[in-house]
């Protein structure tokens, strides 16, 4: 049993291998946190300590006992209204333009297996190996019920939070503020790292002390975005990849979130994460209800890295679903660094012989197959294909592709639309923008309004029509732009629901894909990992991580996207050099081995490559095919910090049971008569022998993580070493 609920002390204790979460129903029935943390058994309850404290109000029942109050309190799920003055969970507005409600604990109940959440990502899980708690809450006055939801995963130590809120009155409210998971903890100095950046340099770690000065980070870009990830980390001030208390917190949601962390004036620190409550009011009748996103968080004990296995574990096994027959993924070659918007089938056919020939497995085209787009400010939306510009139709390129042995994907942008294009003339209002008002163009084009029902229906219904005519084995699904100018021709007033249902639209579409083409691989992709967040990768397995192929500037990329996220769904190409995005030229081999972390591919015109580098090709196929369970399986250590490491960069996938592991090492500067740098490995079995496949040279476990491995002086720029080592 992961959940105990013990009936004399009224402690709800959520346990999972290695962590206790611990709640409380406390006096008056407010819920309260109690802690989160390394597994223990234990009445927790000591840890709240209570005082009269000046300008921090008592709920009427206390009657002269000035001591309890919820501004000073741990709770589970801070709503405004009763007291306490914090940011809070929860904020409501009643039919009368008043805010706030008074939250009592009703009941709760636990059950086998996880609960889901209708039209939104949900972590699943077989009967024996989760178990759910909803505790319920209400106002009675203010005619709502809140039900909380917890799901416990047992062995990879998740847990998972959702919240339902239904208007359970006669009167219409809205909800202005709802998290997903709030928690206060007490005693705690700790950092928060985030994950930022920008189109082509994402996911980047800052780590920052939480005082009093709330940090928040989130996105109101209708995308989880490439600024701010969904993710983020609390810890000690000292935590560090092996040492520390260090607490995993996402959201399972693709639109605009929010998350924050503070100290609080009694020293407590209060964490949350949810949707963005900006241009956020969602209106209830009576009866209506609403579902959150669902958030997962997780703790170690003993700093990042068991945080990273155990997020890992968790997407790989409970958030992400396969395509059928998914077997050995195939290496690709996309079109689009190779040709741009400059192809016909003629071009696409030529790619396909040469990846054909250094043993590529499937060809993808790109932007540029649809309506007459030959750049990118026309015919999104017009989605039947160009068969003028390809030269026959994309049923006769599929086949032919697939008669040379290779599968074929197809790129697609269904959420978007271009002034010129004859879905536009047709429908103009099906585009946000607000009547009468100036709107925002971005990469010029204009955000098709997913969230009704209709639009994502020609939509869908359009690119069923090509997939339906052409034998399709992947999809990219591109978003490239952030949304603005929201608004809603249905004749519905309510727009802060907007931004939220067009992130279920969008799921919805891409669920409809899944379930008529169960068999199809599909990659998302907004402008590259703009919407790399644990929602996507319930829909889509593998997500383009970013448009920056740089090699150098990848390795930053997928360190910071490895915190919380498996190798394996980070989509990762080799591509031309001098690269496109940075003008810097990085040796095939380094190229291979950065990419090799991840979902392999090739970006690049494969006939114009040299002798000597179609032969590297040929090596990172093979190592690909060499390495391929590791990646998927594996438990992937980041060796270095290449934010602090300027001189090299080291990552490793070990088997679990430490029988094999493949190790890269990446030189990031050069020197004149270099010292000579060690790295050493993690994962490994202390008291075994392991022979490096690739030098055929034998080392002991217990040397190589504790005294480390020499790098190689050799002269050159990014030199790239890759020791795959076998137990003996
Ligand atoms: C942005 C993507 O990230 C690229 O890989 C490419 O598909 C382009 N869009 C095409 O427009």
């Amino acid at each position: 049993m992961s959940i105990i609920f013990e009936k004399e002390s009224n402690i709800i204790s959520l346990n999972t291998a290695n962590t206790t979460y611990q709640m409380q129903i406390g006096k008056y029935g407010y819920l309260l946190h109690l802690y989160y943390g390394r597994k223990l058994n234990a009445d927790m309850s000591y840890l709240i300590q209570s005082y009269d404290r000046g300008f921090s109000g008592n709920p009427s029942d206390t009657g002269e006992d000035r001591t309890f109050s919820l501004d000073a309190l741990p709770q589970e799920f801070p709503a405004y209204g009763n007291g306490d003055y914090r940011d809070n969970a929860f904020l409501m507005k009643d039919a009368d333009g008043t805010f706030g409600c008074d939250l009592r604990y009703e009941g709760h109940r636990i059950e086998k297996g996880k609960y889901s959440i209708p039209s939104l990502p949900a972590a699943f899980a077989n009967d024996d190996e989760a178990e759910t708690i909803v505790i319920t809450l209400s106002d009675k006055n203010a005619g709502v019920e809140v039900e909380l939801k917890y799901g416990v995963f047992e062995r990879s130590d998740v847990i998972t939070r959702a919240v339902k809120v239904k208007n359970t009155g006669k009167r219409k409210i809205f909800v202005n503020r709802i998290m997903s998971s709030s928690m206060d903890m007490l005693g705690m100095d700790a950092d928060m790292i985030t994950f930022n950046g920008r189109h082509g340099n994402e996911r980047m770690p800052e780590r920052s002390h939480i005082g009093d000065t709330a940090l928040s980070i989130g996105s109101r870009r209708g995308t989880s975005s490439h600024q701010h990830n969904p993710f983020f980390i609390v810890c000690d001030r000292e935590a560090n990849e092996d040492y520390g208390d260090a607490y995993g917190f996402m959201l399972l949601y693709s639109g605009n979130f929010f998350a924050e962390t503070f100290r609080e004036q009694y020293g407590s620190m209060r964490i949350m994460l949810g949707i963005q409550p900006d241009m956020f009011e969602y209106p209830l009748d009576e009866g209506e209800s609403f579902d959150s996103p669902e958030a997962a968080m997780t703790y170690s004990e003993t700093g990042f890295t068991k945080l990273s296995h155990s997020l890992h574990s968790f997407i790989k096994n409970n958030i992400i679903r396969k395509p059928e027959n998914d077997g050995i993924r195939p290496v690709l070659v996309n079109s689009w660094e190779a040709a741009f918007f400059d192809f016909n089938a003629e071009k696409i056919l030529k790619l396909a012989d040469d990846a054909k020939e250094l043993g590529v497995g499937m060809l993808v085209l790109d932007d540029g197959w649809f309506g007459h787009r030959n750049d990118d400010f026309t015919s999104l939306g017009d989605w039947y294909v160009n068969e003028g510009k390809l030269g026959c139709s994309m049923g006769e390129l599929a086949a032919k592709i697939h008669e040379k042995g290779l599968k074929f994907g197809l790129w697609i942008e269904p959420e978007m639309i271009s002034e010129d294009s004859d879905l536009y003339k047709e429908h103009p209002d099906w585009a946000y923008r607000i009547p009468g008002r100036n709107f925002i163009r971005s990469r010029s084009q204009l955000v098709l309004d997913f969230s009704r029902k209709e639009i994502v229906d020609h939509i869908f219904n359009a690119l069923a029509e090509v997939i339906d005519n052409a034998d399709i084995d992947y999809i990219k699904m591109d978003m490239n732009r952030s949304i603005t100018d929201v608004y809603t021709g249905d004749g519905v007033q309510n727009y802060g629901t907007i931004m939220h249902k067009y992130c279920i639209g969008m799921y919805d579409f891409i669920e409809r894909l899944r379930e008529r083409y169960p068999e199809i691989l599909i990659e998302g992709c907004s402008g590259g990992g703009g919407r790399f967040d644990a929602g996507m990768l319930h829909y889509t397995p593998q997500i383009w991580t970013s448009d920056n192929t740089d090699a150098i500037e990848r390795v930053k990329i997928q360190y910071g996207t490895s915190f919380a996220y498996p190798p394996v769904t980070m989509g990762a190409h080799v591509s031309v050099v001098p690269n496109q995005q940075t003008g810097r030229s990085v040796p095939m081999k380094t190229r291979t081995a950065v990419a090799l972390a991840g979902t392999f591919g090739y970006e690049l015109d494969l006939g114009l490559i040299s002798d000597e580098e179609k032969e590297e090709v040929r090596q990172g196929i093979a190592d690909y095919y060499k390495y391929n369970a590791l990646v998927r399986d594996g438990l992937y250590y980041r060796l270095t910090d290449p934010m602090k490491n300027r001189e090299f960069a080291a990552w490793e996938i070990a088997a679990e049971d430490g029988t094999e592991a493949v190790v890269t090492i990446v030189t990031l500067d050069t020197h004149c008569n270099s010292p000579v740098n060690y790295v050493r490995f993690k994962g490994l079995k202390a008291d075994a022998v392991y022979r490096d496949e690739n030098s055929g040279k034998s080392y002991s476990g217990a040397a190589l993580m504790s005294a480390g491995y020499p790098i190689p002086v050799i002269p050159g720029e990014y030199n790239a070493f890759v020791l795959h080592l076998i137990l003996m």
